[in-house]
């Protein structure tokens, strides 16, 4: 008798920690369909990326950035985002979603560690570090090859539509680049 009555309760304890492992799981894909950058000054960054197809529906970012300058601490980094449930150029409107304009430093113990490293570590050379950054950031090209960002770091739900987000440094040149990604909800 006693396994019997058991095995509901097992059965209910396996379904429990099956659903909370699919909890926290992202349920959106994301497609990027373009990147462009831009530089003020070529002889201090160089940047060019684009985006790949990798496989059927599958997309990847890979990109040379080429740092001729160090930054210091009036470079600042900040980051806009827009939606467009249409994709339609005139529909983006700006979303409280970013990252406000700060110094370079507290961008790097902050979304640079916890958004950028998760995501593009594996598939680049930026660089590394454990507990606090310690400037200087290293001249160097910065190679990303064929990024598929994992998406950590991320909300487990965005609503569908088109995201834009224009990514800039300043100080002493202002460079960045625009990166439009689809976003769709994950059938389950
Ligand atoms: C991107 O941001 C930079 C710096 O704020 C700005 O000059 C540029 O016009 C923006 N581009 C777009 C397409 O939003």
């Amino acid at each position: 008798m006693l396994p019997r009555l058991l095995l509901p309760i097992i059965g209910g304890v396996l379904i429990l920690l099956i659903v909370d492992q699919c909890n926290g799981k992202r349920k959106w894909d994301y497609e990027p369909l373009s990147i462009e950058t831009y530089t003020t000054d070529e002889t201090k960054l160089k940047i060019a990326a684009k985006v790949e197809r990798v496989g059927r529906g599958e997309y990847a970012l890979s990109g040379n950035i080429e740092f001729k300058y160090t930054p210091e601490d009036n470079t600042m980094v900040e980051a806009m985002a827009y939606r467009s449930t249409s994709g339609d150029e005139n529909d983006y409107k700006i979303m409280p979603f970013s990252i406000p304009k700060q110094p370079y430093v507290e961008f790097m113990n902050s979304h640079y560690k916890n958004v950028v490293l998760p995501n593009l570590g594996d598939c680049s050379n930026l660089i590394k570090f454990d507990g606090k950054f310690e400037p200087p950031w290293p001249q160097d090209t910065y190679v990303l090859e064929k990024c598929v960002a994992n998406s950590d770091g991320f909300p487990d739900m965005v609503p569908e539509g088109y995201y834009k987000v224009n990514f800039t440094l300043t100080n002493p040149v202002d460079w960045g680049f625009i990166l439009i990604v689809k976003i769709t909800t994950k059938l389950v």
